[in-house]
């Protein structure tokens, strides 16, 4: 069996999901991680007995890796997948693809001209509940699906959070473009369908940083289903819910706790298998794609997508209007 040489792009804390996970899988081997700071670098080398790099670069051209994960801030995600590119390593992009279209474009193309497998880290994919919803979803036990309401709050701006995440221009947005993105990428493809239109208002009220702090948007798909998603960041109760509404009944969703259904009553739990770390299968379904020489469902032209979605409610709040999601479904 081949076994797969990974590095890791960035060694703050979702670089740590990532090594576990190689930790568990007989066909990858973490071979080296590479952060800009030193202490860290070294700290995570330490804990997963890689070798520590301070420039990716240098990590990238000397390793000579099959597989470089991205986990940077996302004002350079565009620059390490492309240079991963270059050097003919498969890549698993961490969300959101980059901080706007152009930026995923660039990507896309580089995987394209060097014939390597580009996948993003939607980890929405690979949740136990998710699949779940999913897969009753597709009995059409509980009729038409007619939409979705998509909430979550977080304190955003609380004081470990790193700074980057709240600057603009490296974060390429604020809770929208950070989590935002796990709520359009979870309406588009437990739907299966892509947002096409957009009504977005947002709210820049945080205490640091000029990201925004709100978001409240109105979705419509291509499939027909309409869908509010409504996120803030300011201090208060954590939430984390997707209720999908169908002509039969109700399907809930609550962020790692669980499903639940109604088909006319009160919500009842639904049991959900057990099944590996999102992360673990998120590898698999990379290999899976590497191996086959096929796209993997999260590929480049679907985390564009993601994106256009969020970029359009930017322009939506900007504008005060409705606008139109550009690519729509011709991005799969
Ligand atoms: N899939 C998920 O559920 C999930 C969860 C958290 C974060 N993320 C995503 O993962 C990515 C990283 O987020 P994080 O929370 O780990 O951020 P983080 O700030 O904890 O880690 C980023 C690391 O990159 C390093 N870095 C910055 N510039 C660098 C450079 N030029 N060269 C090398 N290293 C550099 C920083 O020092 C830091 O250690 C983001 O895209 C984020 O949106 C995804």
């Amino acid at each position: 069996m081949d076994m797969y040489r990974v590095v890791v792009i960035g060694a703050g804390e979702i670089a740590n999901s990532h090594l576990e996970a190689i930790k568990t899988s007989s066909e990858l081997k973490a071979v080296a991680v590479a952060d800009i700071d030193a202490g860290r670098a070294q700290a995570v080398g330490r804990r997963f007995g890689v070798t520590p790099y301070t420039s990716y670069r240098e990590m990238v051209e000397r390793e000579q890796p099959d597989i470089a994960v991205v986990a940077l801030p996302h004002h350079l995600h565009r620059e390490a997948a492309v240079l991963a590119a270059e050097h003919g390593c498969h890549i698993l992009l961490e969300k959101p693809m980059a901080r706007n279209e152009a930026e995923c474009d660039a990507i896309i193309r580089a995987a394209q001209q060097h014939r390597v497998t580009l996948m993003v880290g939607h980890t929405q994919h690979f949740k136990p509940e998710n699949r779940k919803a999913k897969a009753l979803m597709k009995t059409g036990a509980l009729g038409r699906l007619v939409m979705v309401n998509d909430t979550r709050h977080l304190h955003y701006f609380r004081e470990e959070r790193p700074a980057w995440f709240l600057d603009k221009a490296k974060a390429g947005g604020g809770i929208l473009m950070n989590l935002g993105v796990h709520s359009v990428d979870k309406l588009q493809w437990l739907t299966d369908s892509r947002v096409v239109r957009v009504k977005a208002s947002v709210s820049h009220f945080g205490p640091r940083g000029d990201v925004e702090g709100s978001g409240l948007a109105y979705l419509e798909t291509d499939s027909g289903v309409v869908a509010t998603i409504s996120q803030s960041g300011y201090k208060g109760a954590a939430k984390d819910e997707t209720e999908l509404i169908f002509t039969g009944g109700m399907l809930k969703l609550v962020s790692g706790k669980g499903l639940w259904m109604s088909d006319g009553g009160e919500y009842r739990r639904v049991e959900v298998e057990e099944e590996a770390d999102p992360f673990a299968l998120q590898f698999a379904a990379l290999l899976a794609a590497i191996r086959t020489g096929s796209e993997p469902e999260c590929s480049g032209a679907y985390g564009k997508s993601v994106v256009g979605v969020v970029e359009a409610m930017y322009r939506s709040h900007h504008l005060g209007a409705e606008v139109e999601v550009a690519q729509g479904r011709s991005a799969r």
